[in-house]
């Protein structure tokens, strides 16, 4: 049906060259750094916002990006002046007339965006391509405002737009190939790394994080770790900037509860998706995180909300490991095996003495459950965390169902593996993309952690997706 009505809007020319003149409307936070782009990518930029103070602010926030890129050698002069003279604040809509591109950042609120683009279809040529910047609202409705949906994209930045490296363009169900490549070509000319998604809750990469802190909260509801422990094992054992609490405590609590209501309700009750009683409960308290003082930890006072970590142990004593896979061979490559306690390795963990134990590859911290693996762990070099036990641990638990989500969002059409990886990378500064991470894990142990987590639960949070089942089956083939 786009192909069919793509006829209607477009005259002839399969363009794949930048705009020469884009309009970006709202100068907040997102439409500022956009207009930047924009400048930078030699467009004639025209940028609009109905209040005047906000466009006056924005407008200086553009010009003072491009100083401080010039500032920092990465424009020269005569860019920065080139750059500097495209920039072109409107006070009217009916000025973006001329526009080949059009994105939107205005309020994310659906009746506002509707409006603009029930607007904007009245003033633009019909060749104009259209772009919303929501973060949240599917395209498919936000396009349903204009009077040639097949012409209106979703162009997804990440916040600061100038330096966040990724673009999500969004095809909404009536986005035509034109339309896409347009936004395309926009995005690579303004120096993105362009990934494409299928409208839906999230999108591609905040949909495949939902289990960062969905998880998180759940491990947390069922006390197999607490909070700094938990953030802790993410971090040190996982390599991620921040642990999951940390990162909505900066996010705000009830910014993240609201968009955990939306993907509930956009998916009819996913139960992946499920928001947590937790968070509810800090909303309702007021604790929303560090613009408020306190979320899960406390920024009211002078320290740190938490301590610096921890170097490594020292190591320098021996194991003796069996078993086989990733896990076994990187505790084997630290100890020569000739004495020692008796480590058995089972795909994402395993026994020592007994008592159970979780790692991931590439290691560097290992959850424990007793005094026998915090000593022989640590004796090995590596960071140790007292969790209770339960099917994959805390970190195993939390990458299992990113790798899962992954696997369902590649099997949906959600986007490519190339793209989820590179989404989740230069899009969340993650460590390592969920597909990699699970080709390095190897497929069949997420598998066997979820089968084991489904069997536990009985809950249709952990079951597998299909694509992860032939993953599993390809790898072993
Ligand atoms: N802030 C983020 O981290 C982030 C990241 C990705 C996407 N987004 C999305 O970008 C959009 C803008 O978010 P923001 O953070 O820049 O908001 P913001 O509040 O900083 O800016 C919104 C701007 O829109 C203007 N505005 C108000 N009504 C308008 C109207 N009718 N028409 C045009 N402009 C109007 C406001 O004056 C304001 O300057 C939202 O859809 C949001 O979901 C935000």
């Amino acid at each position: 049906m786009a192909r069919a009505q793509l006829k209607a809007v477009d005259l002839g020319h399969s363009q794949r060259r930048s705009p020469g003149v884009i309009g970006v409307v709202g100068s907040g936070t997102m439409g500022a750094g956009i207009a930047q782009l924009a400048c930078r990518a030699g467009a004639r930029t025209l940028l609009y916002d109905p209040v005047a103070d906000a466009l006056a602010r924005g407008a200086q926030r553009v010009r003072e990006g491009l100083g401080k890129e010039a500032a920092k050698g990465k424009l020269t002069t005569e860019q920065h002046q080139q750059a500097s003279d495209l920039l072109e604040p409107v006070e009217s809509l009916e000025a973006l007339a001329p526009c080949e591109l059009v994105i939107e950042a205005a309020p994310e609120r659906l009746d506002v965006k509707h409006e603009l683009f029930r607007r904007l279809s009245e003033i633009v040529s019909e060749e104009c391509v259209i772009a919303s910047n929501t973060s949240s609202l599917p395209i498919t409705a936000v396009a349903a405002g204009a009077t040639h949906p097949e012409r209106v994209v979703g162009m997804h930045f990440f916040n600061p737009p100038p330096l966040m490296r990724l673009l999500e363009v969004i095809a909404g169900v009536r986005s035509c190939e034109r339309a896409l490549a347009v936004a395309d070509a926009a995005g690579k000319a303004m120096g993105k790394d362009v990934i494409s998604a299928a409208d839906g809750p999230g999108f591609l990469v905040n949909r495949c994080n939902r289990p960062f802190g969905l998880e998180a909260l759940r491990l947390l509801a069922e006390g197999v770790a607490d909070i700094p422990a938990i953030d802790r094992i993410v971090r040190l054992g996982g390599g991620f900037k921040m642990g999951p609490f940390e990162l909505s405590d900066l996010v705000g609590i009830d910014t993240g509860f609201d968009v955990s209501k939306s993907f509930y309700e956009l998916s009819f009750g996913e139960p992946r998706w499920r928001p947590s009683p937790i968070q509810a409960r800090q909303v309702a308290a007021g604790l929303h995180g560090r613009k408020t003082g306190r979320g899960y930890y406390d920024y009211s006072g002078e320290r740190p909300h938490r301590p610096a970590d921890p170097e490594p142990p020292a190591g320098g004593s021996d194991a003796i490991v069996s078993g086989e896979g990733p896990l076994a061979d990187a505790l084997r490559a630290r100890c020569s095996g000739s004495e020692g306690p008796k480590i058995e390795v089972d795909g994402l963990g395993g026994l020592i003495e007994g008592e159970p134990f979780y790692a991931l590859v590439p290691l560097s911290l290992v959850e424990v459950t007793g005094e026998a693996g915090t000593k022989a762990f640590a004796g090995l070099g590596l960071h140790t965390e007292r969790v209770r036990p339960a099917p994959g641990g805390v970190l195993g638990r939390i990458v299992c169902q990113l790798v899962n989500e992954a696997a369902f969002a590649l099997g949906e059409g959600v986007g490519s593996a190339d793209d989820i990886d590179t989404g989740m990378v230069l899009g969340l500064n993650h460590p390592r993309g969920p597909i990699t991470w699970g080709r390095e894990l190897g497929f069949e142990h997420v598998l066997a952690t979820l089968d084991e987590l489904w069997s536990v639960y009985r809950e249709e949070r952990y079951r597998p997706a299909p694509t992860l089942r032939r993953l599993a089956h390809d790898e072993s083939a």
